[in-house]
């Protein structure tokens, strides 16, 4: 129920609808980036640790072969790093594939 609570902690801090005037930066953990991770649904294409789709790599050890920084670039704007690539652009903020690349960092 992990995902899940993060998840919701992010709806509601994202929504902003109880306290507008409260605008806080989005913390680029890893713990934000595996709820964006489950948000945005890139498990629809990758697996982690055997759960997931088959479209894209598996992502359970890509810090092994990706360096933190290429993969907030390739998931800011994938079309940018490799054009033609398959994956498509997620329609991430910078902070959301910062985040996201914080929680792939992990993978290892
Ligand atoms: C529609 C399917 C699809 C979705 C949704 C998708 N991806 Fe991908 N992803 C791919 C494919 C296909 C590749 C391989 C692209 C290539 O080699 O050109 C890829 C490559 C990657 C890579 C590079 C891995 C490597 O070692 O080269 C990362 C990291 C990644 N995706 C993360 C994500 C994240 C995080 C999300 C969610 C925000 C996501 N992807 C959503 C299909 C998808």
């Amino acid at each position: 129920m992990r995902l899940g609570l993060v998840g919701m902690c992010l709806l509601i801090g994202l929504s902003g609808c109880n306290r507008p005037e409260v605008e806080k930066p989005l913390p680029l953990t890893a713990e934000i980036g595996e709820g964006l991770y489950a948000l945005k649904r890139c498990s629809t294409c990758h697996a982690i640790d055997g759960k997931g789709g088959n479209i894209g790599c598996d992502l359970s050890r890509v810090a092994k072969r990706r360096e933190k920084e290429w993969m907030a670039r390739w998931l800011k704007d994938p079309q940018a790093v490799r054009p033609g690539t398959r994956m498509p652009d997620m329609g991430l903020s910078d902070e959301e594939a910062l985040a996201i690349a914080e929680y792939l960092d992990t993978r290892r």
